[in-house]
């Protein structure tokens, strides 16, 4: 008879608690009919960074902040995708400002590069949406840097915004705590995922609450932007794949998941308000842990010595 480890057996479970959850989130979806953004401010004179601008969900949110008039920057690490997403928003709209940086998120070299090369081009940063993200890889998310440059943008009504694109795949985590995220010995991919996905939250929440006790006028809000029919789903494993493709049909649009992202950058209606979780355009409960504030330090310390780290590493090598 064949034994497994522990870790995988706890692995399979987390599996199939993320899809009993997935579920359950699909049928929530169904039944509340979809939301758009209302009460946009103006884009004039407002430059925003996309990361994962290029394609699924990210390149819906830089057409839709285009046409609202902001100078959008796609952040991605495919150059072709972005230059030919350039060319058709521009083909459709002449004065569209779009443009094209290279930015791979799992690389720190890459992420000081594409800071220095933002900052060449002396522009002041306004909105920052933290949309790039993969399902089910060994991939490690890396905060982008770009704080310090948003951090003066701020004015009184009207406020600068970063939004972290997050999803109710947090909630599978439950229960959860920093120290046993740390601490496990097994890697679960499904469980990375949800747990990437709430310590986006947590730690948007926390850095909304430093930039308040600073007087700074950002804020930081999270979003879901709903079960979307995009490339995300792609690294599932083959039966799985089968069938959520048969799904698919069930799921919102790009364009659709694009508008709570929109809505918490654009809408006047949460202007200076942060530290929110938004789906279908509205408010949200979080997990109660997001609120947590020993969790959120804890996390706050983890995530600054691993960054830390990782940067006397690439000074080593540069
Ligand atoms: N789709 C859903 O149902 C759903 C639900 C909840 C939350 N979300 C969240 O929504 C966000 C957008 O996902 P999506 O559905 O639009 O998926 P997608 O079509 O697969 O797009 C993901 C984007 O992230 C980029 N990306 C991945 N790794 C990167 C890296 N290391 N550096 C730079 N860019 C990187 C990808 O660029 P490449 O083309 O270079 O890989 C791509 O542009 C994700 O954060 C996801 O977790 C999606």
């Amino acid at each position: 008879m064949l034994f497994f480890s522990l870790g995988f057996y706890l692995s399979i479970y987390f599996a199939v608690k993320l899809y009993i959850f997935s579920a359950f989130i699909l049928l929530f979806q169904i039944l509340k009919p979809h939301s758009r953004p209302k009460s946009l401010r103006n884009g004039n004179n407002l430059v925003a960074i996309v990361t994962g601008g290029a394609k699924g969900i990210g390149l819906s949110v830089v057409k839709k902040l285009a046409r609202l008039n902001v100078h959008v920057i796609i952040a991605s690490r495919c150059k072709k995708e972005a230059i030919h997403a350039i060319e058709t928003i521009k083909s459709q709209n002449r004065k569209a400002k779009v443009e094209y940086l290279m930015l791979d998120l799992s690389s720190v070299k890459s992420i000081k590069n594409f800071v220095a090369e933002f900052k060449k081009r002396e522009l002041q940063l306004n909105i920052l949406i933290n949309n790039a993200g993969v399902m089910l890889t060994s991939y490690t998310n890396t905060e982008c840097g770009l704080e310090e440059e948003i951090m003066e943008s701020g004015e009184i009504g009207r406020q600068s915004r970063i939004v972290n694109v997050s999803s109710h795949a947090h909630y599978a985590t439950y229960p959860f705590s920093v120290d046993s995220m740390i601490k496990r010995s097994y890697f679960s991919s499904h469980r990375a995922y949800c747990e990437s996905k709430l310590c986006q939250i947590m730690f948007g929440n926390m850095l909304h609450r430093q930039l308040m006790a600073n007087g700074s006028l950002v804020t930081v809000n999270s979003c879901h932007p709903g079960v979307v029919n995009t490339d995300l789903y792609e690294n599932l494993h083959t039966t799985t794949s089968w069938f959520l493709n048969k799904l698919r049909i069930l799921f919102k649009t790009a364009d659709q998941g694009a508008d709570t992202i929109i809505h918490s950058v654009m809408s006047t209606e949460i202007e200076g308000t942060g530290g929110l979780y938004l789906s279908n355009c509205k408010r949200f409960h979080s997990l109660t842990v997001c609120n947590n504030r020993k969790e959120q330090e804890k996390l706050w310390d983890f995530t600054m010595s691993t960054l830390k780290t990782m940067l006397e590493k690439v000074n080593e090598k540069f």
